[in-house]
């Protein structure tokens, strides 16, 4: 830089200028490390180029400036404490897909109490490493209110004064057997109302009408406003037990809620092989494919949707 003389108060504007962008770097570093919008959008840096997705600390989250596109979503896939090779795929899946500016995805991992001892060492080495695990003060049960135990949990598992209000848009339960595509996901979920949303693969399968039944398992989504109202409500606590898609579905009907439904079919389905009335081919416009039951149906799914095909090119491997 060139000094030139200059009168008492111009020497002040150099100064001052790098001291506005000490504070708005310190004010990206922040959002960067807390996630939280704090009032960046208003800062006079807010036009530098979206962090890169290495700066981000959570694998899947990409923050970027405030916007009116901003939208948080979690996705609780329920597990089991041993099936470690299963998340780690599964963090594979989710941790290699893009995801749009302004959008925070978080997948988590969720299940009971760990009942072995082996348990505390490995599932704690994966805290350590991935923090994406939720562990549910409940007992192991497939039918027995574990998903009321995750919904009904949310509202305190994420209270921090700090966090923008609600935590998350919309909340999805998963299994670990479906292939989610975030991107499309999130497309889908843009136009739609942000309250009172009850959003899946309508049961029965022949069915179109959301109205009728409930969501499928394999992967349903409600907004924020539900997990506190079904943690409030009596409803869910009279009555527990029972596959836990449909007893979801009987809640939602008796607390007359989810006046807003979507029924993402034939964009989520089973997977084509056996055909029964619930499954379709794969086809482009897809949000969830159900029922990877193998690493075969893994790798056709994979394949189909070209997941590998940009990998970058290096000396160091050769992939035909
Ligand atoms: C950041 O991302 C942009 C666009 O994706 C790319 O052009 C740039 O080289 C990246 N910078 C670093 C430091 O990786
Ligand atoms: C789960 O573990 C916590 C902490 O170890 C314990 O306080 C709680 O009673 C357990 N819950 C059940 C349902 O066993
Ligand atoms: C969140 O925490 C605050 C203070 O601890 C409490 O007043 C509020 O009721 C909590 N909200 C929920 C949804 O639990
Ligand atoms: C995968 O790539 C092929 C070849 O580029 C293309 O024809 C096909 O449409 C792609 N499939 C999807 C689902 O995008």
């Amino acid at each position: 830089m060139r000094y030139t003389p200059r009168s008492q108060g111009k020497k002040l504007i150099v100064p001052s200028f790098f001291f506005i962008i000490a504070i708005c770097v310190l004010a990206f570093i922040n959002e960067l490390r807390f996630d939280s919008l704090l009032s960046f959008g208003r800062c006079a840096l807010s036009n530098v180029p979206t962090n890169n997705d290495s700066l981000v600390t959570p694998l899947l989250s990409s923050s970027s400036s405030s916007s009116d596109d901003e939208i948080r979503i979690l996705i609780g896939i329920l597990t089991l404490p041993d099936q470690y090779p299963r998340r780690h795929f599964l963090r594979m899946i989710y941790g290699t897909q893009a995801i749009p500016d302004g959008v925070k995805i978080d997948v988590k991992f969720v299940f009971c109490n760990l009942t072995k001892e082996d348990q505390k060492v490995l599932v704690a080495l994966e805290i350590m490493r991935y923090d994406d695990i939720i562990i549910l003060n409940c007992n192991e049960n497939m039918n027995k209110g574990k998903t009321y135990t995750y919904f009904s949990s949310l509202p305190d598992l994420f209270n921090e004064t700090d966090s923008p209000n609600p935590p998350y848009h919309y909340i999805m339960k998963a299994d670990d057997d479906t292939y989610i595509r975030l991107e499309s996901l999130v497309t889908s979920l843009r136009p739609l109302p942000r309250e009172d949303l009850y959003y899946g693969y309508v049961i029965p399968c022949q069915s179109m009408d959301p109205f009728v039944h409930y969501m499928s398992g394999m992967g349903y989504l409600v907004s924020w406003d539900i997990a506190v109202w079904l943690k409030d409500s009596d409803i869910p606590k009279k009555h527990l037990e029972g596959p836990e898609d449909k007893v979801f579905g009987d809640w939602m009907k008796e607390g007359r809620r989810g006046k807003n439904r979507f029924n993402a079919k034939w964009s989520i389905y089973n997977f084509p092989e056996p055909p029964t009335k619930c499954t379709h081919e794969l086809w482009p416009n897809t949000i969830a494919v159900h029922l990877l039951k193998n690493q075969e149906k893994w790798i056709r799914t994979l394949t189909y949707f070209n997941v590998t095909s940009n990998l970058k090119p290096s000396k160091l491997y050769h992939i035909p």
